[in-house]
Formats: structure tokens, sequence, C-alpha cells
């Protein structure tokens, strides 16, 4: 099949133009490779793409007519778009990058979708963070998100509203995926793993927010490559309303208390965390926890990796990548 993968030179991204690659698919990567951080590793990922039909357009999605001029002419059979303003609290000190991205670089997204004449599905991600405040535990598609305690989360649910109204309006085959805090090599320098993994191995401290009393329902990256893969053929049955838009949760479905997941990577690492103690930051929930009965049900998603097996995969991968 011919895919477009938006983001492509992101974490999940290129983890998944790869799978894709070695599945034998034509792919095209966008991606405007922006300085959120550090492009040399967005770079090191698009060099390290297995051989296969690949190609690469740097574009800002938030450019719909440069994107639409970029593409004119491919007519894609599938559109995963992964590409977005990520990070929870970076959303506090600069919203305007998640309006520009995630809005208007979405809508560009359903544009093509839109116009893409006998696109077959159409994939984007959401995110865990649209729970919000919610208490009630796991987290289930079914839940009210009305709440969101972050704009990074707001951003997201206006994501999921936008792509089942182009999924009304114009029937795109649309599935949103809310992934619930993704790790693993080639993983994204804003976030805990990457963060905690590269201060344990060098020695420097590390930050526990609200003393480290928080839990996440951590998800290895192979596993959520294995969910998307699934679903790419498999695009939604229409609602009961007759629209082909559906939501899934993508977690571990395990929630791993936040102590414990520094226990295995300074077990992993060979070394022991410093630790300083700050307060819950803004826009953050102290507990993730995915319901994913219905992305097993309807994709056999069957998540296999644990944190023990996954963070010692990281920490091998930072190493090298670091000449450490
Ligand atoms: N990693 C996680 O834990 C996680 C959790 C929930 C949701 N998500 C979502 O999954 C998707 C992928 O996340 P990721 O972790 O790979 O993040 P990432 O930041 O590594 O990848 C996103 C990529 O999108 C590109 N991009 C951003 N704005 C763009 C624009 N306007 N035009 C073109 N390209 C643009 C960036 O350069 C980057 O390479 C995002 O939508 C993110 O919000 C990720």
């Amino acid at each position: 099949m011919n895919i477009l993968v938006t983001g492509a030179a992101g974490f999940i991204g290129f983890h998944l133009a790869s799978a894709l690659l070695r599945a034998g698919h034509r792919v095209v990567g966008l991606d405007n490779l922006n300085a959120y951080y550090d492009p040399a590793l967005k770079r090191a990922r698009l060099a390290a793409l297995p051989e296969g039909d690949f190609q690469f357009i740097e574009a800002d999605l938030a450019e719909g007519e440069s994107v639409q001029a970029a593409l004119a002419g491919e007519r894609f059979d599938v559109i995963v778009h992964l590409a977005a303003q990520a990070g929870v609290r970076y959303s506090v000190e600069n919203p305007q990058a998640y309006t520009r991205s995630n809005i208007q670089g979405f809508l560009t997204v359903l544009e093509l979708a839109r116009h893409n004449a006998g696109l077959r599905h159409l994939i984007y991600a959401s995110s865990s963070s649209v729970y919000g405040a919610n208490r009630k535990l796991p987290f289930a598609v079914t839940d009210p998100t009305d709440r969101p305690v972050s704009f990074y989360g707001a951003t997201k649910k206006a994501n999921e509203a936008m792509a089942y109204a182009y999924a009304s309006l114009y029937g795109i085959p649309a599935t949103g995926f809310r992934f619930f805090t993704v790790y693993g090599p080639w993983g994204r320098p804003d976030m805990a793993p990457y963060l905690f993994a590269s201060a344990i191995i060098e020695g420097r401290p590390i930050r526990l927010f609200n003393k480290g009393e928080m839990a996440r329902d951590f998800t290895y990256i192979d596993d959520i490559v294995a969910g998307l893969m699934a679903a790419i053929d498999r695009p939604p049955v229409p609602d009961e309303a007759g629209v082909t838009h559906r939501l899934y949760n993508l977690g571990n479905n395990k929630v791993e208390p936040l102590r414990r997941f520094v226990a295995v990577i300074e077990q992993a690492a060979g070394r022991p965390a410093i630790i300083e103690e700050a307060p819950m930051q803004k826009g953050d929930v102290r507990q993730t926890h995915a319901d994913i009965d219905d992305t097993r049900r309807d994709f056999g998603y069957d998540p296999a990796t644990p944190i023990d097996i996954g963070l010692p995969r990281f920490v091998k991968w930072y190493r090298r990548y670091k000449g450490l």
C-alpha cells in the first residue's frame, strides 16, 4: 500500500515507518523537523530507517497550501497522522505551538484525507491526556473527556471532535488512538523515561514530581507499533449514526508506580539515582491506566512488554546512541 506517515522523524512515526517499510509498503514520511527537541535525533532516526520504498518530505502541516503542493499527484491508501506538538508541560509555556501544529496542522491532514480519492483509512494519534481530571480507573474510551487539565490534552480532544465531524461530513474512515506514555529506543528526550535514564546513566540528579507519588501505564514502543499495524487494514465500521469514526486506547494495561520505574532503570544502568523531590507540575495527572478491552477485541492487540524488559532495551540503545 501507499502510506503517508506524518511525524515520520518523530519517535513513534520512525518506528511505525520502519515496520511499514519492512512489511513492503511504500511510505511517504512528512515532518517539519522542528527544534522542540534536538533535530539531530530526528535526522538520526531518518538515517536509521530500514531499506525500502521511502520518500521524505520536509514540510510544516500548519502551512496547508505548501503541504498540498508537496503532495500534489500523490494518492494514499492510508494516512497515519502522528505529527503533533507533544508534551504536557511545554503546553503551559507555549500554547501557540499547540494550536499551530495540533489544530491547524490536523485540519490540513483532514483536508488531505477529504480530497484523497479512495482513502481506506485515516489513523491519528490522540492521547491519554484527554482523560484529564477523571478519577475512574482504568480509563475507558466511553468515559467522559470534558475536563482536560492541560492545553495539550484540550488540543487532542479537539482532534477527536474534528475527525468525527470530517468522518460524518465526508465519510472518511477514521480511527483515533489514545496513546499511554510510550517509551523505548529512539525515545523522546522531553519524556520521563529518557530524562531519568540519561540522568541516572550520567550520574546527574533526577526530579521526581509529587514526591514520586505518581503512576503511569507505560507502553513499550513495539506494542504501540503492533497495535497500529493491526489497525492499518481494519477501518472502522459505521457507528449507530452511520459515522465511520472510532476511538481506542493504546496502553499497556499495567500501572507502574514511578518509584518502581526508577528502580528498574537503576538496575539496568547499574547506578543509583540521585533523587530531588519536586512539587506536582501544572497539567500533570497522578495516574493513568488504559482499559484496552476494545483494542484487544477489534485488533487482537496484546501488549507483551513489561518495563523490566523494555527499560533495559532503552538503556542499551541510549548507551550506544551516545557512545557511552
Ligand atoms: N510518546 C508518547 O508517549 C505519546 C503519548 C500520547 C500521545 N502521543 C502522540 O503521538 C504522536 C507521536 O508522538 P511522538 O512521541 O512520536 O512525538 P515526537 O515529537 O517525537 O514526534 C512528532 C513529530 O511531529 C513533527 N511535527 C510537529 N509539528 C509538526 C508540523 N506542524 N508539521 C510537520 N511535522 C510536525 C515533529 O518534528 C516530530 O518529529 C503525537 O501526536 C503525540 O501527541 C505520544
